[in-house]
């Protein structure tokens, strides 16, 4: 949710603190702010908003050579769970002598009883948020001794924390400690780096150590000494970054969505290199961690996800039933988490997170677990909590998602589920022949991708059309619903577009009320099973005056007739026709959102993790 840094070492802290929040800033850009260690003190400096007016502001308030001599320091950018977005809410919080600085991610869920007892000690609170009492209650538990008052303030708290804290009496420390929202140190020569995530410690050191669940570490210049929070010593593997410092910048593009819109075909071709096997038309994905055998076992798939990583597991689902003929089913996992699910040994439960950081997902995985279920993930972010906690998955391989607005993730998804649903396929209903085919159609994925892609600009003009309206609709039967859906959040998300998605059936047991002249309704009507029905429900939209934008196979003269506007994307496996339909519809909602003007990489109040309930 919030993004946290701290830096300890022989070089200036602000400016890589800043470019440290910088780095994070999709996980949170409401408010941020930094403290250093300076004299015998704490300098404090916060502003609502960007990290750029946080930058400008220790810029034009504190004398110059304060950036380029203090050697430690906390930050953190926002994203809101308690008290609005404003200075004296942003982080670093103080405790009452103003000697301690603490940064946050996560909720402190018994914060509210905690600052009733500090406040009938005498303490003065001057913010709304749940972080500050931590910051207090360190401070009421400070005997000199800065590891272990954490320690003790944290065996006090319910909820989720990722923290990093320093103390002017103790300059030469940071103490960092998680529960439920991630941590990452990056190790470097002479200096060390805490973070949410690897990005913002990449251009120092690819060595991180990831901490697990009720870890605290010490961290100082020259290393790092992790206990649990009754401190006791535990080891952690040094790991090694896979990407570079570059592919967390833009490259060139304007904004990282539509850069990553377009590294889609070579982050697909990734995620399916060495993945197909031609002589058995089957697929290879050793991170299933199971022999054929297990998985004939295998009697039901339940995918668990949110936002678009659930959408992803709704294709899935066609995917397994059609392919695989195997029971599927796909669960908000917000909702499975409470909903005490029946799930047993035969069931392969599939988490679905880019991030591998989403808390209701992570909380499912849990879940399932404690059911016996044969859990696996599906994640981007590689070393993320859902990777490790579930032991055995699948990565997309996909590159790093900066873009609030997830896209290549997306469509890795559905490949990597489509390859699953081919390995599960070939061990029940599917012949070699079979096999092969399917292999030979979702190896075609990257270049069916590459196609859309080409036609960006004529997608753009076609999404000037659409801009000056507030509201659409995105409707699509069979194996294109999901994507009707996923398209839908995707206008949404970035545009601000109160747009909704449906089945193309569902229209009129209600929806079909909304319509008037012009409403925007966006078809998928590609030439697969339901078209013809598809094209019956646009007659019915057409009918109410509505404007239809329709999404259809290449050369379908038939199904150009219905249409006001449309996108072609080539002729494939219906199956596989969910990817490059979905690469079409990220590209009309980015260059909506173009032509409005929105902020397109942060749009408001979104984070790129949800790592809150
Ligand atoms: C998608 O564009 C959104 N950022 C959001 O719906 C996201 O898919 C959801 O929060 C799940 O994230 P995850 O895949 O990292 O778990």
């Amino acid at each position: 949710m919030c993004g946290i840094v701290g830096y300890i070492g022989k070089s200036p802290a602000p400016p890589i603190l800043i470019s440290g929040l910088r780095r994070l800033e999709y996980r949170g850009y409401d408010s941020a702010g930094l403290a250093i260690i300076e004299n015998d003190g704490i300098v404090v400096t916060k502003s609502p908003g960007k990290v750029a007016s946080l930058h400008d502001k220790a810029r034009s308030e504190w004398p110059e050579e304060r950036f380029d001599t203090a050697s430690a320091g906390i930050a953190h950018t926002r994203w809101a769970t308690h008290g609005p977005p404003t200075e004296s809410n942003a982080h670093p919080h103080l405790d009452e002598n103003g000697g301690i600085a603490l940064v946050h991610n996560g909720i402190i869920e018994n914060y509210r009883s905690l600052r009733a007892r500090l406040e009938g000690k005498g303490h003065h609170f001057l913010s709304e948020t749940d972080t500050e009492v931590l910051s207090h209650l360190i401070g009421e538990n400070y005997k000199e001794n800065l590891f272990q008052a954490v320690c003790d303030a944290l065996h006090q708290v319910e909820g989720t924390f990722g923290i990093a804290v320093i103390s002017a009496k103790e300059p030469g420390k940071i103490i960092t400690a998680r529960r439920g929202s991630p941590i990452v140190i990056g190790v470097g020569d002479g200096e060390t780096i805490v973070a949410s995530d690897a990005s913002a410690i990449i251009s120092h050191t690819r060595q991180v150590i990831y901490l697990e669940d009720n870890d605290i570490a010490i961290v100082t210049a020259n290393g790092v000494e992790i206990r649990d929070l009754d401190q006791v010593p535990v080891t952690r593997d040094v790991a090694e970054l896979g990407f570079d410092a570059e592919a967390a910048e833009k490259g060139g593009y304007e904004h990282f969505m539509l850069k990553e819109i377009h590294e889609q075909p070579e982050a697909l071709a990734n995620a399916i290199r060495g993945r197909l096997d031609f002589n058995l038309g089957s697929s290879v994905l050793s991170g299933m961690g199971t022999s054929a055998r297990d998985l004939s076992e295998i009697q039901r798939v339940v995918m668990l996800g949110c936002g678009t990583s659930l959408h992803a597991g709704l294709v899935g689902e066609y995917a397994f039933e059609d392919l695989a003929n195997i029971h599927a089913e796909v669960e908000q996992a917000a909702e499975f988490r409470y909903r005490n699910p029946i799930i047993g040994r035969s069931d392969l439960v599939v988490a679905i997170s880019q991030s591998g950081e989403t808390a209701d997902t992570l909380a499912a995985v849990r879940e399932a677990n404690q059911k016996g279920a044969f859990v696996m993930g599906l994640c981007n972010v590689v070393g993320s909590t859902i990777a490790r906690e579930t032991g055995r998955g699948i990565y997309l391989h996909a590159g790093p998602e900066i873009s609030v607005a997830s896209t290549k993730a997306f469509t890795c998804q559905v490949a990597v589920m489509l390859m699953m649903a081919l390995k599960l396929g070939r061990g029940r209903r599917f012949s070699l022949e079979d096999g092969i085919k399917l292999a030979r159609e979702i190896e075609s994925i990257p270049e069916l991708v590459q196609k859309v892609i080409d036609q960006s600009d004529a997608i753009a003009e076609v999404a000037k059309r659409y801009a000056q309206n507030e509201h659409a609709f995105f409707i699509g039967r069979g194996y294109m619903y999901p994507v009707a859906l996923e398209g839908a959040l995707k206008l949404k998300e970035i545009s601000y577009i109160h747009a909704e998605g449906y089945h193309a059936a569902e229209l009129k047991h209600g929806p079909i009320a909304l319509l008037e002249e012009g409403t925007p309704i966006v078809a998928l009507a590609n030439d697969i099973p339901g078209k013809d029905k598809t094209l019956g429900n646009i007659e019915e939209c057409r009918a109410r005056g509505a404007r239809i934008l329709g999404v259809i196979t290449e050369g379908d003269k038939e199904a150009a007739e219905f249409m006001d506007d449309v996108i072609e994307v080539p002729a494939c496996h219906p199956l596989v026709a969910t990817v490059p339909t979905a690469v079409a519809l990220q590209l009309l909602s980015y260059h909506i959102a173009q032509a409005r003007g929105c902020e397109i990489d942060q749009p408001r109040n979104l984070a790129k993790s949800v790592t809150v309930e």
